[in-house]
């Protein structure tokens, strides 16, 4: 079977349950099985957004998950919690929560394998900075931060792939088409050296100034399988452009 292509709207710490009843419904409307619609929340809004989605065609998904089962963690959820839910995905690994929160390598890898344990697919991010690629780093920061994730994750585990050049997040300044495949294609035959068939089932996302404008030529490369969108995913208009590009 094909891989999955997909969007994937991530809201980080914005909008409001005015958002999620005004998005949702227009977002279930245009929701085709050829191309996954994903819609990440701040949790608290992860019931009402599962509420609006129930018996859509839209998925949704936490942005984080904690990298123990349960315990004694104020301000924490489990990937448990999330499958009971009906997240489909968690984000694990964003630039936000590896720079913020000092999330290492490791600590991604766990949460991942947490989340396949619980039936969440995780959505992986990777990424370098500006000064990794400047500094001709970018294939060693990316293969090590990948190498952690695969150790832990049996072979053929459902999970998606997002590749975010920190530089590109919420900057306005995507990486270029040709750019983005060419860090995709390494990604791909990384994941090859574990299984080539599985790396060619895997879906990889392009995360960082993704727009109405830039969508298509980016979606249009032969590894790029649709988007993880930040700001743009705010607005539904310019959500649902950026889907209409990813068939
Ligand atoms: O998860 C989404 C990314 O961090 C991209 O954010 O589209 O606002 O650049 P952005």
């Amino acid at each position: 079977a094909p891989r999955a292509r997909m969007v994937v709207a991530n809201w980080k710490m914005f909008g409001n349950l005015a958002l999620c009843r005004e998005s949702l419904p227009r977002l279930a409307a245009a929701a085709m099985e050829s191309v996954e619609l994903v819609v990440c929340p701040p949790a608290p809004y992860l019931g009402e957004v599962g509420r609006l989605a129930s018996s859509s065609g839209v998925h949704y998904g936490a942005q984080d998950v904690a990298e123990v089962t349960h315990g004694a963690r104020t301000g924490e959820w489990s990937a448990d919690m999330l499958a009971e839910l009906g997240c489909r995905y968690a984000i694990v690994g964003h630039s936000e929560r590896r720079d913020r929160h000092r999330e290492c390598n490791q600590t991604v890898a766990v949460k991942a394998a947490m989340c396949i344990a619980a039936g969440v697919i995780p959505i992986v991010c990777v990424g370098e900075t500006m000064s990794d690629r400047e500094s001709g780093q970018t294939e060693v920061v990316l293969a090590e931060q990948l190498k952690a994730i695969l150790q832990l994750m049996k072979k053929n585990a459902m999970f998606v792939l997002a590749y975010e050049p920190v530089w590109a997040i919420g900057t306005g300044l995507a990486a270029t088409p040709e750019m983005a495949q060419d860090v995709h294609a390494f990604l791909r035959r990384q994941l090859a050296l574990f299984s080539s068939a599985w790396a060619e089932s895997v879906t990889i996302l392009y995360g960082g100034s993704v727009k109405a404008d830039n969508a298509a030529s980016l979606f249009a490369m032969p590894d790029i399988d649709g988007g993880l969108v930040g700001g743009a995913s705010l607005n539904v208009n310019d959500l649902l452009s950026i889907y209409k590009a990813a068939h």
